[in-house]
Formats: structure tokens, sequence, C-alpha cells
């Protein structure tokens, strides 16, 4: 049975943004904040031109939360590193199409380790790539940037690529929930949301602000405001 149940939109902050000095005050934080899931990016150097996170940073912040962890996988032979982050407490697992060389694979390894598994794609990548894994998906995350970096602007594609999605999958009667990574903050979340996103990962916009609950209620409203006014109801 594919899909998470949710019961209504997620804001998932990205620790990437995060003061590593005081990590564990941060996770706590945010989650004292109502944050509902924590995004972990895992970057090696060579899928994008950045380093970040291993299992070892996963299992510190499952030390301070019991929140799910859901980790992005932004590495080459993504299959090499399933089980390690599972195992370090992942949740939820994305894996980006564009690098899985056998992606029905990993997304089966990704279950078979006991986490949920998402598929992810770049701003480039086409939604047909997802189109003969959906029965393997537990959800799909939208990249509204190239990956790589936190504090981009989001490219304004990823709406039209959203909606699409939305009704794509409406069209063929499934609820997958789609998640949508980067540029998300106080103004654009809106957009977001009126587009079909359920879960919202928030790193930059979030871990600038002061005060965390006053930022994610407002940030919850923002949402509400975009789903009454979207035009294709979410399956
Ligand atoms: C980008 C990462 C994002 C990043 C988002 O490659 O996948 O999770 O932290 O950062 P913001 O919210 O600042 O765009
Ligand atoms: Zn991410």
């Amino acid at each position: 049975m594919a899909g998470l149940g949710l019961r209504g939109p997620l804001i998932a902050s990205s620790i990437l943004s995060a003061d590593f000095t005081r990590l564990g005050e941060e996770v706590l934080a945010v989650a004292n904040a109502h944050s509902d899931w924590m995004h972990v990016d895992v970057m090696d150097g060579h899928f994008v031109p950045n380093l970040a996170m291993g299992p070892a940073t996963v299992e510190a912040v499952r030390r301070v939360t019991s929140l799910p962890i859901d980790v992005h996988l932004m590495v080459d032979n993504p299959d090499e590193f399933i089980e390690r982050f599972a195992k370090a407490g992942a949740t939820h697992i994305s894996v980006h199409a564009e690098s899985a060389m056998h992606l029905n694979r990993t997304l089966a390894l990704v279950r078979s380790c006991g986490a949920k598994a998402g598929i992810a794609l770049g701003p480039a990548a086409p939604l047909s790539l997802i189109e003969w894994s959906l029965d393997l998906a537990d959800y799909i995350l939208l990249l509204a940037v190239n990956p790589g970096f936190g504090g981009q602007e989001f490219q304004p594609s990823v709406l039209d690529k959203i909606r699409t999605l939305r009704a794509e999958l409406a069209r063929k009667g499934r609820s997958l929930p789609i998640e949508s990574d980067g540029g998300i903050n106080l103004k654009t979340i809106m957009d977001f949301a009126a587009a079909g996103v359920d879960i919202f990962v928030v790193g930059s916009a979030l871990f600038g602000a002061g005060d965390y609950a006053n930022l994610i209620a407002r940030m919850r409203a923002e949402i509400q405001r975009g789903q009454k006014s979207r035009s294709v109801p979410a399956s």
C-alpha cells in the first residue's frame, strides 16, 4: 500500500542551514516549535557539487528527537548507503531518479530496510522518470532548486511541475504525497501549497529566523491560504 497516510500538511526542517556548533539544541528547538519532520541532506561531491552529512549526523539527530527523519540522498550509487542511513534512524529516504541506475531496485531496498521510500527529481528531470515506479514509492520529492545548496531562490517552473504531477496522480487514483524542497519561505510557501504540495522542506528561511514557533505557525497559515485557493482539488 503506497502513501504515508498524511492527515495534513507537514513542515520538514532542513538542518543544512542549522547552526552546527549547536546541532542538538537546534533540532530540539524546531521540534518544540512543532516542526513535523527533520530533513537531512546528504551530498557526496559527485552527484552535487557540495559535501554534507552522513549516518553519524542522522544518529545524532535521532538521539535528541523521535520525530521522523527524512534523509534526502543526493549521491551517486545510492544503494551503497541506504542500509546505513536506515540503521542510523532514518524513517524516510528519498533517492534521485537521475542517480539511481535501477530505480525500482533502489526503492525496494529502501522499503526492505524499514523506511518509507521517496523518489526525488531535480528541477530539470522530467516527471516521466517516475512513471513506472509509483507502486514502489511512498512520496515524491520535487526539488525547486538545483540541489546542492541552501538559500537559493526557487525556479518558478517547478510550480507547473507540481500541478502536473498532482493532476496526474489524481487521474491515476493515487494519493502519493508531494514534497518540495528549495526556496520555500514565508513569501513563497503559499504558491507551493496552492500548486499541491503536502510536505514543505524549509531550510534557510527557518533557521535564519529568531522565533521558530512563530515562523512555523505563520507558514501553516500561509499553507492554509494556498490550499483554499487551489483550483484543482487534491485527491
Ligand atoms: C538543497 C537541499 C535543501 C536545502 C533547502 O539541495 O536539498 O534541503 O536545505 O534550503 P532552502 O530552504 O534554504 O532553500
Ligand atoms: Zn533536501
